[in-house]
C-alpha cells in the first residue's frame, strides 16, 4: 500500500477558474492531493468534472488560479526556463488521442531517438539502435517494422505502445496518463495498462490515471480520487472507494457499472 511510500508530490487547494463575469468556469475547486512514489492514483470522475484540467495544472502545462503544488519538499515554480526543463524531465503525460501527441511529419526514428537526445546522453550509432529496439520490445513492437515509419502509419494500438515506448526510455518519476485507452479496443486497453503496471514496478514511477471508468481505475490503481464539478468529494484506497463508497456521487458512478461486482470477482 501506499503508506509505507515516499511522499513527494502535495497539492494545496489547486484552483482553476476560466472566463470572467458570467461566463466564469471553476473547473478545478480547491483540490488536495498527496501523490507517493511508485503510486498508482486514479483521477476519476464524469466528463466536465475537471480532470484533464486538474492533469494540466500539475503538468504545469496551464497555470493554476490559486493554490500550490509542492515536489520533493518544496514549492513548485515555474516561471524560469531551467525550473521547467528540471520539472520536465521528471514529469511526462500520454493523452487519450495518440494523434494529438506526435508530430506527425516525424517517423517513429526521430521520435524515439529524440527522446535519448532530450536526455543529453551521448551515445554511438549502435547504442543508440540498442535503446530505441529496446524500448520497441518492452511494448511489443518490432523497432525494424516500424522505424521508417510515420506515426500516421501506425494503428492506434501501436501509436499508444509507441507512447508507452517514449516514457520507457525517458523513465520520469511521474506519469500522467489521461484517458490513454479510451480510443483502442478491449484487447489494447489491457495490453496498454498492464504496460503501465510494469513501468510502476520496474522503475518506481508515480502514475496519475486519468478516467471516467471506475473498473478501470480500481483494476490499475493503489489510490482513487473520485471528482464531481471540480471537487473532489472522496479519496481512499482502490478497496475503499469502491467496496465502501461513502459519497452519494461515489456511489452513483458504481451504480452505472452494475456489471463492475461480477467483472472484478467480487462476489
Ligand atoms: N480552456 C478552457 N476555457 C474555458 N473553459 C474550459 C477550458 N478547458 C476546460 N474548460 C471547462 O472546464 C470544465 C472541466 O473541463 P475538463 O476538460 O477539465 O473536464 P474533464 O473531466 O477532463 O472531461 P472529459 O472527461 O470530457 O475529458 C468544463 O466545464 C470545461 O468546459
Ligand atoms: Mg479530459
Amino acid at each position: 500500500m501506499s503508506s509505507n511510500r515516499e511522499s513527494f508530490m502535495h497539492g494545496k487547494q489547486l484552483t482553476k477558474v476560466f472566463g470572467f463575469g458570467q461566463q466564469k468556469v471553476t473547473a478545478v475547486q480547491a483540490v488536495d492531493f498527496d501523490f507517493h512514489r511508485g503510486e498508482i492514483i486514479s483521477i476519476v470522475g464524469e466528463s466536465g468534472s475537471g480532470k484533464t484540467t486538474l492533469a494540466k495544472m500539475i503538468m504545469g502545462l496551464l497555470k493554476e488560479s490559486s493554490g500550490t503544488i509542492e515536489y520533493k519538499g518544496k514549492t513548485r515554480q515555474l516561471k524560469r526556463h531551467a525550473e521547467r526543463k528540471a520539472y520536465w524531465k521528471d514529469i511526462q503525460a500520454i493523452f487519450q488521442d495518440p494523434f494529438a501527441s506526435f508530430n506527425m511529419f516525424h517517423k517513429v526514428e526521430k521520435l524515439l531517438l529524440d527522446c535519448i537526445k532530450l536526455q543529453g546522453l551521448q551515445l554511438t550509432k549502435d547504442e543508440r539502435f540498442a535503446k530505441m529496439k529496446e524500448a520497441c520490445s518492452f511494448v511489443n513492437l518490432k523497432f525494424e517494422e516500424l522505424y521508417n515509419k510515420y506515426p500516421f502509419e501506425l494503428s492506434g494500438g501501436q501509436m499508444q505502445r509507441l507512447m508507452i515506448a517514449r516514457i520507457f526510455m525517458l523513465h520520469p518519476k511521474v506519469l500522467i496518463a489521461d484517458e490513454p485507452t479510451s480510443m483502442v479496443d478491449a484487447c489494447s486497453r489491457s495490453t496498454i495498462l498492464d504496460m503501465l503496471l510494469k513501468l510502476r514496478d520496474e522503475n518506481n514511477m508515480t502514475i496519475i490515471f486519468i478516467t471516467h471508468d471506475v473498473g478501470l481505475a480500481y483494476y490499475i490503481s493503489d489510490t482513487i480520487y473520485i471528482m464531481e464539478k471540480g471537487k473532489i468529494v472522496e479519496r481512499g484506497t482502490a478497496e475503499e472507494v469502491i467496496l465502501s463508497p461513502q459519497h452519494p456521487y461515489t456511489k452513483q458512478l458504481i451504480a452505472d457499472v452494475p456489471k463492475i461486482h461480477e467483472a472484478w470477482n467480487l462476489g
